[in-house]
């Protein structure tokens, strides 16, 4: 056996139902695992939630719920949001459990009695809903980068962890393992944040203001602050100090997190390890948002996309296919619903599910549904290729998978899948079989379709269980036995000749967008607006001219869908091009008064030379224009 192999997610916040980044990231650490499974290695794979803490007393307040309540109940989402995703976790970790605010209060004691927690008076300003002190270089424009509210600010004794201390052993710790914090451009945030001076980190909150924590060893007055509770459920899950688990996994351990939390995980947590006399971890993998349009999705943001509703409409594979192969791991993605439903239908119906029932239904037609018998020299001349092509793709596969490049190691799938599409249309086997005498070929080049099946069947594991596990019954792979081992993978010929086939099936439908639309501009609320533009200052507003403009004349563009060729007086008389040919007739705007940029730079559009902008709002099948409510003189400025 080789290496054993230690995946996280981060541990939710169960003040409110999961949403799609949850779901992500929790499905990225599943692919992971199941990887690390075909290539054969022990894993062990943590979720949970995060459960103590002053937001999640707000949230079950809200619901005139206690705490206790309250947090069993949303836990338990996550709990089932797991089950629906098919994710195959180990251990689901709530910080609420007993054994682990055992080792948290283990570890404060530790390192309380090594002299590195103090007590002291702190004033600063409080996010609440980060649950930290900011300091002012943190904040945009005074408020929190994250929840754009102002902080409050908030004077008292708390206990502090001399994090300053070890700033200097972390910059070291960073440069000297590259891949500590990945991908790069994290690395870079963290070594930036650490060119400031490090503050103390205040890991205390008093119980007059909170008690839904865990109090601190030393000081019964006080409970544990959040963070340093959080992120210590990465050790207690797996039986930190003396734990067999914790032994063999913990120095193999890989973290799952999103840019959001990277200070903590990229600073608290290493010095923390550190301090504690812990090993720090090996690597810690951060991915980007998912955005909404272009505003960050978020529970605080009421913007959210529910995964199981994607799911249930579209179904688990192809929601997990998705999100892998159109999320760069590091990058943000904006959703949408359109671009999913594009992907279902040419890559999965498509690309894949039109190979996949193709080739199953020559086997049938031609072999009676068994796995023909084949010559071997036949076989090896008939192959153009394709087994060395399935070993590159391998190969390919198995380093994007280190990497973290899920999308890469799609993409390099359905290259092969494309080219075993190729195959099919060159070898032709419809002509093959016209003649007994190509019987022998037929046989050689079904054979190497079947076989070409039964590596992107295993290929595929990680992303969708599903569909694999459903292409491999149809190839008639025996369900026990590990068709997935990267080993077995590569070795051409694993299919077994004389298996019969069961009756094909079909693996993917093609969708029609048009229908029950999920996230539609129609039943959307406002959170599918497109985010406000940073803010102009009085100044750079006066720069933009703003005229009233009377229409004296229209007509449509031939060749232009959209486009409707306008005359209007501003004074003078000038030429623009306005895309509202779907919504007004000629006669409909001749005559009215309309707002126009007038010192836009003149453009040229269907060859007509359009100068300055008609400002027109649209919304689904209609637009409007911008118009006066009283009749003015054509030219004069608005503002
Ligand atoms: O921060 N895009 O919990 P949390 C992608 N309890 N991923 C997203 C996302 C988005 N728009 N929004 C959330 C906490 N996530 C702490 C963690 S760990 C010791 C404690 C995912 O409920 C992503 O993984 O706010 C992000 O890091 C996490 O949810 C934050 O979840
Ligand atoms: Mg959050």
């Amino acid at each position: 056996m080789s290496e054993p192999f230690y995946i996280t997610t981060p541990i939710y916040y169960v003040n409110a139902r999961p949403h799609l980044g949850h779901a992500y990231s929790t499905i990225v650490a599943d692919v992971v695992c199941r990887y690390n499974l075909m290539r054969d290695r022990a894993t062990f794979f943590l979720t949970g939630t995060d459960e103590h803490g002053d937001k999640i007393v707000r949230a079950a307040k809200n619901e005139n719920l206690s705490p206790k309540v309250y947090v069993d109940k949303i836990s338990g989402l996550f709990k089932d949001l797991c089950t629906e995703l098919r994710i195959r976790y180990d251990h689901f970790i709530r910080t609420t459990d007993p054994a682990h605010i055992a080792v948290v209060k283990h570890i404060l004691r530790k390192i309380y009695d090594s002299g590195e927690i103090y007590f002291s008076e702190y004033e600063g300003l409080y996010c609440f809903g980060c649950e930290r002190f900011y300091t002012d270089r943190e904040l945009v424009e005074g408020r929190c980068p994250d929840h754009k509210t102002e902080p409050e600010v908030i004077k008292e004794s708390n206990y502090f962890f001399k994090m300053s201390r070890y700033q200097g052993w972390l910059i070291d710790h960073i440069n000297n393992n590259p891949d500590f914090i990945r991908p790069e451009r994290y690395r870079n945030e963290v070594l930036s944040f650490l060119s400031e001076p490090l503050e103390d980190l205040c890991i205390s909150r008093p119980k007059t203001r909170l008690e839904w924590g865990i109090s601190l060893p030393f000081d019964d007055n006080y409970v544990t602050y959040v963070w340093f509770d959080a992120l210590i459920n990465y050790i207690s899950a797996i039986g930190y100090p003396d734990g067999e688990l914790f032994k063999k996994f913990w120095p193999h351990v890989n973290h799952i997190v999103a840019k959001d939390i990277l200070k903590p995980h990229g600073i608290y947590w290493p010095i923390m390890l550190k301090a504690a006399g812990i090993p720090v971890y090996k690597h810690l993998n951060v991915h980007g948002y998912w955005n909404v349009d272009q505003g960050k999705m978020s529970k605080s943001l009421g913007n959210v996309i529910e995964p199981l509703q994607i799911k249930n409409k579209y179904g688990l594979d192809a929601f997990r296919f998705f999100i892998m192969r159109d999320m760069v791991f590091g990058l943000d993605s904006s959703f949408s619903e359109e671009s999913m439903v594009q992907r279902i239908n040419s890559d999965l119906a498509n690309d894949l599910g039109n190979l996949f029932s193709r080739v199953l239904a020559m086997a049938h037609k031609y072999f009676s549904g068994e796995i023909p018998e084949v010559d071997p020299v036949l076989e090896q001349e008939l192959q153009l290729g394709l087994e060395s092509n399935a070993i590159k793709t391998i190969d390919k596969f198995e380093s994007a998978m280190e990497n973290f490049e899920f999308h890469k190691a799609l993409i390099a799938i359905w290259e092969f899948i494309s080219r075993m599409n190729k195959y099919v249309d060159t070898t032709a086997p419809w002509e093959l079989a016209k003649k007994k005498s190509s019987i022998k070929q037929l046989e050689a080049v079904i054979y190497n379709l079947l076989e070409g099946l039964r590596v992107i069947s295993g290929l595929i594991y990680p992303v969708m269980p599903d569909t694999s596990a459903a292409m491999q019954k149809h190839l008639g792979m025996n369900p026990n036995e590990n068709y997935y081992n990267l080993e077995i993978l590569k070795k051409w010929g694993a299919i077994k000749s004389g298996t019969k086939l069961p009756k094909s099936v079909t693996l993917f439908t093609r969708v029609d967008l048009k229908k029950n639309v999920l996230y539609s501009r129609e039943n959307a609320s406002e959170q599918i607006l497109p985010a406000l533009k940073p803010e102009i200052s009085l100044e750079e507003f006066n720069n933009i001219d703003l005229r009233i403009a009377t229409v004296v004349h229209a007509e449509v563009i031939p060749r232009a869908k959209k486009l409707l060729k306008i005359e209007v007086d501003l004074g003078k008389k000038r030429t623009i091009v306005a895309g509202i040919s779907e919504c007004y007739a000629p006669e409909d705007i001749i005559g009215k008064q309309v707002i126009v940029v007038a010192n836009l730079k003149p453009a040229k559009i269907m060859g007509i030379l359009s100068k300055g902008m008609l400002l027109a709002a649209f919304d689904d099948n209609i637009c409007a224009v911008g118009t006066v409510d009283k009749k003015i003189k054509s030219g004069n400025p608005l503002n």
